[in-house]
Protein backbone atom coordinates (compact mmCIF):
# COMPACT_ATOMS: atom_id res chain seq x y z
CA UNK A 1 0.00 0.00 0.00
CA UNK A 2 2.91 2.41 -0.69
CA UNK A 3 3.50 4.62 -3.65
CA UNK A 4 7.46 3.40 -6.01
CA UNK A 5 9.79 5.96 -5.34
CA UNK A 6 9.15 7.53 -9.02
CA UNK A 7 5.20 7.75 -8.21
CA UNK A 8 6.31 9.25 -4.97
CA UNK A 9 8.60 12.02 -7.18
CA UNK A 10 5.64 12.87 -9.40
CA UNK A 11 3.33 13.26 -6.55
CA UNK A 12 5.55 15.40 -4.48
CA UNK A 13 6.78 17.81 -7.50
CA UNK A 14 2.89 17.88 -8.72
CA UNK A 15 1.49 19.00 -5.05
CA UNK A 16 4.52 21.47 -4.33
CA UNK A 17 3.25 24.23 -6.22
CA UNK A 18 -0.17 23.29 -4.51
CA UNK A 19 1.03 23.38 -0.73
CA UNK A 20 3.25 26.65 -1.41
CA UNK A 21 0.26 28.49 -1.33
CA UNK A 22 -1.64 26.61 1.28
CA UNK A 23 -4.35 28.73 2.59
CA UNK A 24 -6.14 29.52 -0.70
CA UNK A 25 -5.46 26.76 -2.21
CA UNK A 26 -6.89 24.38 0.55
CA UNK A 27 -10.14 26.42 0.74
CA UNK A 28 -9.76 26.36 -3.10
CA UNK A 29 -10.12 22.83 -3.09
CA UNK A 30 -12.87 22.21 -0.77
CA UNK A 31 -14.69 24.82 -2.49
CA UNK A 32 -14.34 23.05 -5.52
CA UNK A 33 -15.36 19.61 -4.05
CA UNK A 34 -18.62 20.80 -2.59
CA UNK A 35 -19.26 22.63 -6.13
CA UNK A 36 -18.77 19.58 -8.04
CA UNK A 37 -20.68 17.12 -4.82
CA UNK A 38 -23.03 19.79 -3.15
CA UNK A 39 -23.82 16.36 -0.90
CA UNK A 40 -20.16 16.37 0.29
CA UNK A 41 -20.37 19.73 2.28
CA UNK A 42 -23.57 18.09 4.39
CA UNK A 43 -20.89 15.94 6.21
CA UNK A 44 -19.39 18.49 7.63
CA UNK A 45 -21.72 20.11 11.13
CA UNK A 46 -20.38 23.06 9.82
CA UNK A 47 -21.16 23.18 6.01
CA UNK A 48 -24.56 21.44 6.54
CA UNK A 49 -27.00 22.77 4.51
CA UNK A 50 -24.87 25.70 3.69
CA UNK A 51 -25.01 27.80 -0.01
CA UNK A 52 -21.48 28.04 -1.42
CA UNK A 53 -21.35 31.69 -0.31
CA UNK A 54 -22.12 31.39 3.10
CA UNK A 55 -19.67 28.20 3.10
CA UNK A 56 -17.07 31.20 1.71
CA UNK A 57 -17.67 32.72 3.89
CA UNK A 58 -17.75 31.16 6.57
CA UNK A 59 -14.59 31.65 9.06
CA UNK A 60 -14.74 27.47 9.26
CA UNK A 61 -13.83 27.03 5.66
CA UNK A 62 -9.87 27.65 6.81
CA UNK A 63 -10.23 25.20 10.05
CA UNK A 64 -11.40 22.57 8.00
CA UNK A 65 -9.24 22.72 4.62
CA UNK A 66 -5.99 23.51 6.91
CA UNK A 67 -6.73 20.09 8.54
CA UNK A 68 -7.25 18.15 5.25
CA UNK A 69 -4.02 20.53 3.38
CA UNK A 70 -1.80 19.34 6.78
CA UNK A 71 -2.98 15.31 6.14
CA UNK A 72 -2.61 15.44 2.12
CA UNK A 73 0.71 16.97 2.79
CA UNK A 74 1.77 14.25 5.45
CA UNK A 75 0.54 11.60 2.73
CA UNK A 76 2.54 12.80 -0.17
CA UNK A 77 5.48 12.78 2.27
CA UNK A 78 5.08 9.27 3.23
CA UNK A 79 3.62 7.56 0.24
CA UNK A 80 6.71 5.69 -0.44
CA UNK A 81 7.27 4.29 3.04
CA UNK A 82 4.87 1.40 3.27
CA UNK A 83 4.81 1.16 7.08
CA UNK A 84 3.87 4.75 7.18
CA UNK A 85 1.19 4.56 5.28
CA UNK A 86 -0.71 1.84 6.47
CA UNK A 87 -0.95 3.44 9.81
CA UNK A 88 -1.81 6.64 8.12
CA UNK A 89 -4.32 4.68 6.16
CA UNK A 90 -5.57 2.66 8.86
CA UNK A 91 -6.02 5.68 10.94
CA UNK A 92 -7.50 7.61 7.88
CA UNK A 93 -10.13 4.92 7.51
CA UNK A 94 -11.19 4.57 10.99
CA UNK A 95 -11.76 8.01 11.51
CA UNK A 96 -13.84 9.14 8.13
CA UNK A 97 -15.53 5.92 8.89
CA UNK A 98 -16.43 7.24 12.37
CA UNK A 99 -17.58 10.57 10.73
CA UNK A 100 -20.27 8.41 8.48
CA UNK A 101 -17.81 8.72 5.44
CA UNK A 102 -16.84 6.52 3.17
CA UNK A 103 -15.71 5.62 -0.22
CA UNK A 104 -17.98 7.20 -2.38
CA UNK A 105 -17.08 10.56 -0.87
CA UNK A 106 -13.96 9.29 -1.74
CA UNK A 107 -14.42 8.21 -4.96
CA UNK A 108 -15.76 11.71 -5.76
CA UNK A 109 -12.64 13.46 -4.46
CA UNK A 110 -10.50 10.65 -6.44
CA UNK A 111 -12.53 12.33 -9.93
CA UNK A 112 -11.76 15.74 -9.14
CA UNK A 113 -8.43 16.50 -7.70
CA UNK A 114 -5.83 15.62 -10.36
CA UNK A 115 -8.12 18.48 -12.59
CA UNK A 116 -8.13 20.55 -8.86
CA UNK A 117 -4.34 20.42 -8.79
CA UNK A 118 -4.32 21.23 -12.83
CA UNK A 119 -5.90 24.50 -12.11
CA UNK A 120 -2.96 25.17 -9.77
CA UNK A 121 -0.04 24.27 -12.38
CA UNK A 122 0.62 22.03 -14.77
CA UNK A 123 1.59 18.37 -13.46
CA UNK A 124 4.19 16.02 -15.55
CA UNK A 125 2.94 13.13 -17.18
CA UNK A 126 2.28 10.04 -14.57
CA UNK A 127 1.37 12.49 -11.59
CA UNK A 128 -2.62 12.25 -11.88
CA UNK A 129 -1.71 8.00 -12.11
CA UNK A 130 -0.12 8.55 -9.06
CA UNK A 131 -2.91 10.64 -7.53
CA UNK A 132 -5.47 8.29 -8.43
CA UNK A 133 -3.10 5.33 -7.04
CA UNK A 134 -3.05 6.94 -3.65
CA UNK A 135 -6.79 8.04 -3.32
CA UNK A 136 -7.38 4.07 -4.67
CA UNK A 137 -5.73 3.33 -1.41
CA UNK A 138 -7.94 5.37 0.57
CA UNK A 139 -10.59 3.50 -0.88
CA UNK A 140 -9.84 0.40 -0.10
CA UNK A 141 -8.78 1.13 3.44
CA UNK A 142 -12.28 2.76 4.03
CA UNK A 143 -13.95 -0.04 2.59
CA UNK A 144 -11.48 -2.31 5.15
CA UNK A 145 -13.26 -0.49 7.44
CA UNK A 146 -16.77 -1.05 6.28
CA UNK A 147 -17.76 2.29 4.79
C1 LIG B 1 -9.23 15.05 0.57
C2 LIG B 1 -8.85 14.27 1.49
C3 LIG B 1 -9.22 14.46 2.94
C4 LIG B 1 -8.35 14.60 3.95
C5 LIG B 1 -6.83 14.57 3.85
C6 LIG B 1 -9.12 14.77 5.17
C7 LIG B 1 -8.59 14.97 6.44
C8 LIG B 1 -9.31 15.20 7.58
C9 LIG B 1 -8.75 15.52 8.86
C10 LIG B 1 -7.25 15.65 9.17
C11 LIG B 1 -9.78 15.68 9.73
C12 LIG B 1 -9.67 16.06 11.20
C13 LIG B 1 -9.71 14.84 12.06
C14 LIG B 1 -9.71 15.21 13.53
O1 LIG B 1 -9.12 16.24 13.90
O2 LIG B 1 -10.31 14.48 14.29
C15 LIG B 1 -11.00 15.46 8.99
C16 LIG B 1 -12.26 15.52 9.55
C17 LIG B 1 -13.42 15.31 8.84
N1 LIG B 1 -13.54 14.99 7.52
FE1 LIG B 1 -12.00 14.74 6.21
N2 LIG B 1 -10.45 14.70 4.87
C18 LIG B 1 -10.57 14.53 3.51
C19 LIG B 1 -11.74 14.41 2.80
C20 LIG B 1 -13.00 14.38 3.35
C21 LIG B 1 -14.22 14.20 2.58
C22 LIG B 1 -14.28 13.96 1.07
C23 LIG B 1 -15.25 14.26 3.47
C24 LIG B 1 -16.74 14.13 3.24
C25 LIG B 1 -17.34 14.36 2.11
C26 LIG B 1 -14.67 14.47 4.80
C27 LIG B 1 -15.39 14.59 5.98
C28 LIG B 1 -14.86 14.88 7.20
C29 LIG B 1 -15.67 15.13 8.38
C30 LIG B 1 -17.20 15.10 8.46
C31 LIG B 1 -14.77 15.40 9.41
C32 LIG B 1 -15.17 15.67 10.88
C33 LIG B 1 -14.79 16.98 11.41
C34 LIG B 1 -15.46 18.16 10.84
O3 LIG B 1 -16.71 18.20 10.74
O4 LIG B 1 -14.74 19.10 10.53
N3 LIG B 1 -13.30 14.54 4.69
N4 LIG B 1 -10.69 15.16 7.69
Amino acid sequence: MSLSAAEADLLSKSWAPVFANKDANGDNFLVALFEKFPDSANFFADFKGKSIADIKASPKLRDVSSRIFARLNEFVNNSADAGKMSAMLDQFAKEHAGFGVGSAQFENVRAMFPGFVASVAASRAGADAAWDKLFGYIIDALKKSGK
